[in-house]
Formats: structure tokens, sequence, C-alpha cells
């Protein structure tokens, strides 16, 4: 039973808190979560994440493209796919939708070439449920403006963000087998429970594939 999810939405839709609340549950149900993150999953991802994050440097976005989706490389080998071998629920915070919408929608970089590269970077790895944390563009940037860590990327204009929620939204609705869109204006509790409905019958339809498998 493979169980990938990703988190995607815009800063400040909550994703870290509904991560959190996500593990938890699954321990409840026995199940073994690993939860990481984009950019820096990883001791070089890690790196990578200050460079890529520290608003004295001004980076061209063809090269924010290409760290990002080198970051998401490292991250594949030394821990998604390690963590999907071994029987894990591996929860992302962010994975290549993020560079579609950011370096895509935003900085309005080739989306073929990006793909590509994606494709590349992760050997063709998808997850197989991606939440979409949606929110207006202007209530998530007040949240975040309450919150310590103003970033590189948060200090861009509200028009990138609005690029980047609408890309983020195209892809969602482009997508409904992989993507869940979820209204995370709502209060923590009722979108843990939207997603935790998902998960569940996601979780129930993979094992009931497992158990068929089984008999066969
Ligand atoms: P972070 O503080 O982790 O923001 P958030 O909590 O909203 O995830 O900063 C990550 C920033 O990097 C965020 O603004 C999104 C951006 N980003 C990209 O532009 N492209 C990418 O491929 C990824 C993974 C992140």
């Amino acid at each position: 039973m493979r169980v990938f999810v990703s988190f995607e939405g815009p800063d400040g839709s909550g994703k870290t808190t509904q991560i959190g609340l996500l593990a938890t549950r699954l321990e409840q149900y026995g199940l073994s979560p690993l939860v990481t993150r984009e950019p820096g999953g990883t001791a070089l991802g890690r790196e990578l994440r200050a460079l890529l994050l520290d608003s004295a440097h001004s980076i061209a976005a063809i090269t924010e493209a290409l760290l990002m989706t080198a970051d998401r490389a490292e991250h594949v080998v030394q821990v998604i796919r390690p963590g999907i071998a071994a029987g894990k629920v591996v929860i992302t915070d962010r994975f290549l939708d993020s560079t579609l919408a950011y370096q895509g929608g935003g900085r309005g970089l080739p989306f073929a070439e990006l793909r590509a590269i994606q494709a590349f970077a992760t050997g063709g790895l998808v997850p197989d449920l991606t939440f979409l944390l949606d929110l207006p563009v202007e209530v998530g940037i007040q949240r975040k403006q309450g919150s310590a860590e103003v970033n590189r990327l948060d200090k861009e204009s509200l028009e990138f963000h609005q690029r980047v929620a609408v890309e983020f939204r195209r892809m969602a609705a482009e997508d409904r087998q992989r993507w869940r869109k979820v209204d995370a204006t709502q209060d923590v509790q009722m979108v843990h429970t939207a997603i935790w409905l998902h998960v569940s019958a996601h979780l129930e339809a993979s094992r009931d594939a497992l158990v068929r498998d089984e008999n066969e």
C-alpha cells in the first residue's frame, strides 16, 4: 500500500498545522507517518533553503526553479523513496506543484520546461493525493505578517501571489483524481476533518485493492 501525500497552497494557508494534525491522526490509526518538506527536507536541502529564502539574495527566476528542483531531486532520493519503501505514509509540505505555481505561474517561466525538469528530478514520482489549502491571497499574507519569519518569496507583490494562487486552482481543477481542494478559511478542526475524510477514504481504497491483489 503506497500513500504519498503532498500539501500545497499559498503562504499562510496553514499547511504546517494541518500536516501535524494529520500525522497525529495517522499514528492513532496505527500507521507511521513521515513528515517532510520542501525546500529543505535533506541536509543539502536545508542549505539550499537558506540560500533560496534569504532576502539578501537576488536570484534569477530560472536559477530559482533549478535550485528548487535540485532540492526536490535530493529529497526524492534521500527521503521520499526510502520512506515509501519502508511502508511509511509520506507527507510532504510542498512538492513539484509548488515549482509549477511559483516559478511557472508566479515568475512566468514556461510550463513545458518546468514539467520536463520535474519529471527528470523526481523520476516520474507523483503524489497519490495532493491537498490544496485554498484561501484568498490577502488572508494568507495577513496571517504570515503576524509570524516572525518573512522570507524572500513572502515579500513578492500581491499580483505575484495572486498568479501563484490562480495556478494552484487551475491545476487542482484539471486533475480531480489527485487534487483535493479544501477551504482553508474554515476553522482548523473543520479543515482537518475534511482532509481526514479524503485520506481515510484513500487508505480504505488502497487496503481493498491490496486485499484483492492478495486473493487473486
Ligand atoms: P516556507 O517558509 O516553507 O513557506 P510555506 O510555509 O508557505 O511553505 O517557504 C517556502 C517558500 O518557497 C514559499 O514561499 C514557496 C516557495 N517555493 C517555491 O517558490 N517553489 C518551490 O518549488 C517550492 C517547493 C517552494
